[in-house]
């Protein structure tokens, strides 16, 4: 038994340092690079990999600049959100950047539920990523899976509920009233949006709420193919908030031209010069808040 055990000891650096190179008692990692490494060798044999440039201590590609935000999935901080059920959100534009809305991630967990927004605020939510069950107080409820989305009017009484994971982007706004105008929820789904003219663009553009005056912001789907780019070099009145779904490529935000991929949030403010290209060999889809009919006064 004790034989055994020795044998066993004895054996056990030995295996180790041959599997893996850092198992205990095994040669330390430096000797062995230096063995069969020349001194220096990342100089002329450098990581590449965007994968790797991502990993370096402290890198980030998130910047935060008076008018506009790049904000990048590894900086995403997530805790509960006050008054849901079991979800963790990331709140990623705020009023405290000079927005007059909020965006935010929620990662719902199983049995999770959602909260009323404050008093006189209107919400937006789109399903990324699992399925919920939107419900109102008499108690209708929808199925929402991926792509499809709701508009909540302010002090609409609702929640969202799922029994497994969801992820869900949600814009809220406190509601700007219009005289005789009354906004009603909507419910629908992505691919179900017709085309829309883009004149003088070559983009693919639906949008998700009536253009219609009750509504006080929109929310647009844009499609681009690699290579396509926006023909206007934008400078407007209205701010964004935008979610990419899916490719990649460089938005031009002032004098800042940034590589974005999807995942990436980016906050937009008003007047701040703004133009996209679709870049990589994969088709750029991206989710955009703008507000919209009425007057900036
Ligand atoms: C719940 O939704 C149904 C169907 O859209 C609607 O007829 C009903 O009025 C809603 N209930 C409330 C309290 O808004």
């Amino acid at each position: 038994m004790h034989s055994l055990l020795a044998l066993l000891l004895l054996l056990l650096p030995w295996r180790s340092s041959a599997v893996e190179g850092d198992g205990f008692c095994s040669i330390p990692q430096s000797i062995t690079e230096t063995r069969s490494r020349p001194l220096y060798w990342k100089v002329t044999n450098p990581t590449l990999s965007p994968s790797h440039l991502q990993d370096l201590p402290g890198f980030t590609r998130s910047v935060y600049k008076r008018d506009h935000a790049v904000i990048t999935p590894e900086s995403y901080v997530f805790s509960p959100l006050p008054d849901w059920v079991n979800t963790l959100g990331a709140y990623l534009i705020t009023p405290a950047m000079g927005a007059h809305f909020v965006m935010y991630l929620a990662k719902m967990q199983v049995k999770s539920k959602s909260a009323l927004p404050p008093q006189d605020v209107e919400r937006f939510l789109f399903v990324v990523q699992g399925s919920a069950v939107l419900k109102n107080d008499s108690g209708i409820s929808h199925e929402l899976p991926v792509d499809s989305y709701a508009y909540l009017p302010a002090n609409y009484k609702h929640s969202l509920e799922s029994d497994d994971t969801v992820t869900v982007v949600i814009f809220e706004r406190r509601y700007v009233s219009l005289e005789n105008h009354y906004p009603e929820p909507v419910i629908g789904s992505t691919e179900k949006q017709p085309l829309l003219e883009t004149p003088g663009e070559v983009f693919e553009l639906r949008k998700l709420l009536p253009a219609s005056a009750p509504y006080d912001f929109n929310i647009h789907i844009m499609d681009f193919q690699p290579g396509e780019f926006l023909n206007v070099k934008e400078v407007h009145y209205n701010q964004h908030g935008l979610l990419l779904l899916e490719g990649q490529g460089i938005y031009r935000l002032g004098d800042s031209w940034y590589p974005v991929q999807a995942g990436d949030t980016i906050w937009m403010a008003p007047f701040v010069p703004q133009w996209y290209a679709a870049l990589g060999k994969t088709p750029t889809r991206y989710l955009l808040y703008k507000d919209v009919n009425r007057s900036p006064l």
